[in-house]
């Protein structure tokens, strides 16, 4: 984070709070290179830390409050810690205030604290900076309160805080990632057991290029719990030939094919891309191990064809943004990243050809659909701490 910001953020909070920060955080946003609605599923993921993310200035107030302001948002709620409770026009409020409430609720006493946001993760697009606050959150709440929480314990604690009380049944990846993420690695997790490894991502040559649709992202959530159900469905079906299968992580691609005329058309469709993507998981991990990276983008593809065509997770928009990536020289690969139904593309692109790939898919989505999407090149970064 640089010093404009970080002296932004420490000015603002002497002005709002007429005293000086003691403390002061961040946490990243995440970009998935590949393993899309798997964790969940407890299958596997590669996602990396992006160079943007949310920053916490804060200090204790030996009050029982939590007094948090929002700078990009202007705007500041307070609330007893003794009272904590979901309400739609904390807007932004409602995720520190979730986090606090899943401390509290699981035996760690927190202090009250005067804290202020802010942050340059895109909202609202798949960049996950609902995670990068939740996660940025519980740090600052936990090192206020003098808590000792481990980077396995704190994501759990943050998805649970998003999973209980902003009711997003999302999986673990994306505060994973943020907590533990580290600078040119990208992160292969496996979701079952929380086991990861930081797998070198620094190809000098090869850039990471994330495109806005800047789609206003609707009924995300409902479509979300919707596709987890579904795979819930499918386990319960394929568990009558499988006895000791408790999430579609458990079988592999050849063991479904075997099966997978038992399933429902939809559901077996949303499975199906389950269980292939955790192959192509597997395979990406594979190929970037042996810096195979031209392989490694053709993965990336399939699973763009597999979100959309069986998962069904993709948009026009997105679809646009990714195909006439695909076509441009000097693209590895290309697919849409996070949830889905809009937020964000991500491609890999030799550096050379970085501007011309900019360059056609403006002019492409901009003739289509009159809008123009927002590029952000990043570099891999550490997960959260102090800055
Ligand atoms: C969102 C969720 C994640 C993950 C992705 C899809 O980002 O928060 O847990 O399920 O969607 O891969």
């Amino acid at each position: 984070m640089d010093n404009i910001r970080i002296k932004n953020i420490k000015n603002n909070f002497k002005k709002i709070y007429n005293r000086n920060c003691t403390l002061l955080y961040q946490a990243p946003g995440r970009v998935n290179l590949i393993g899309e609605h798997t964790d969940y599923n407890g299958g596997f993921v590669l996602p990396v830390a992006i160079d943007r993310c949310i920053a916490v200035a804060a200090k204790p107030n030996n009050e029982n409050i939590l007094r948090l302001h929002s700078l990009d948002f202007n705007n500041t709620v307070s609330c007893k810690l003794n009272n904590i409770k979901y309400d739609i026009n904390n807007g932004w409020a409602n995720y520190p205030l979730a986090v606090a409430k899943v401390l509290q609720e699981k035996g760690f006493k927190i202090k009250g604290a005067d804290l202020v946001f802010e942050g340059n993760i895109p909202q609202g697009s798949g960049l996950s900076s609902s995670a990068a606050i939740e996660v940025v959150s519980c740090i600052t709440f936990a090192s206020i309160s003098g808590l000792r929480i481990s980077k396995k314990e704190l994501p759990v604690l943050c998805q649970k805080a998003e999973n209980d009380f902003i009711g997003v049944k999302c999986g673990i990846m994306d505060q994973f990632v943020i907590t533990n993420a580290k600078k040119n690695s990208a992160l292969f997790l496996d979701c079952r057991n929380l086991k990861y490894q930081h797998i070198p991502f620094n190809n000098k040559n090869i850039s990471i290029v994330i495109a806005n649709t800047k789609l206003k992202r609707k009924l995300v959530n409902s479509a979300y719990n919707e596709r987890r159900k579904q795979c819930e469905e499918g386990v319960k079906i394929l568990k009558y030939f499988f006895k000791n299968i408790k999430m579609l992580r458990d079988i592999t691609t050849s063991q479904f094919e075997k099966y997978k005329f038992n399933l429902p058309s939809i559901i077996r469709n949303r499975c199906e891309h389950v269980v292939y993507e955790n192959e192509r998981v597997i395979n990406a991990l594979r190929l970037l191990k042996k810096n195979k990276i031209n392989e490694f983008g053709i993965l990336m593809n399939e699973s763009h064809e597999s979100l959309k065509n069986l998962y069904e997770v993709s948009c026009k928009e997105l679809d646009a943004l990714v195909y006439t990536a695909q076509k441009v020289e000097g693209v590895l690969g290309s697919r849409m990243t996070g949830a889905g139904f809009g937020g964000c593309t991500v491609t890999l692109v030799k550096n050379k050809y970085i501007d011309k790939v900019i360059k056609t898919m403006t002019k492409e989505y901009q003739s289509k659909f009159g809008i123009k999407p927002e590029f952000y090149i990043s570099q891999t970064e550490n997960g959260a701490g102090k800055i």
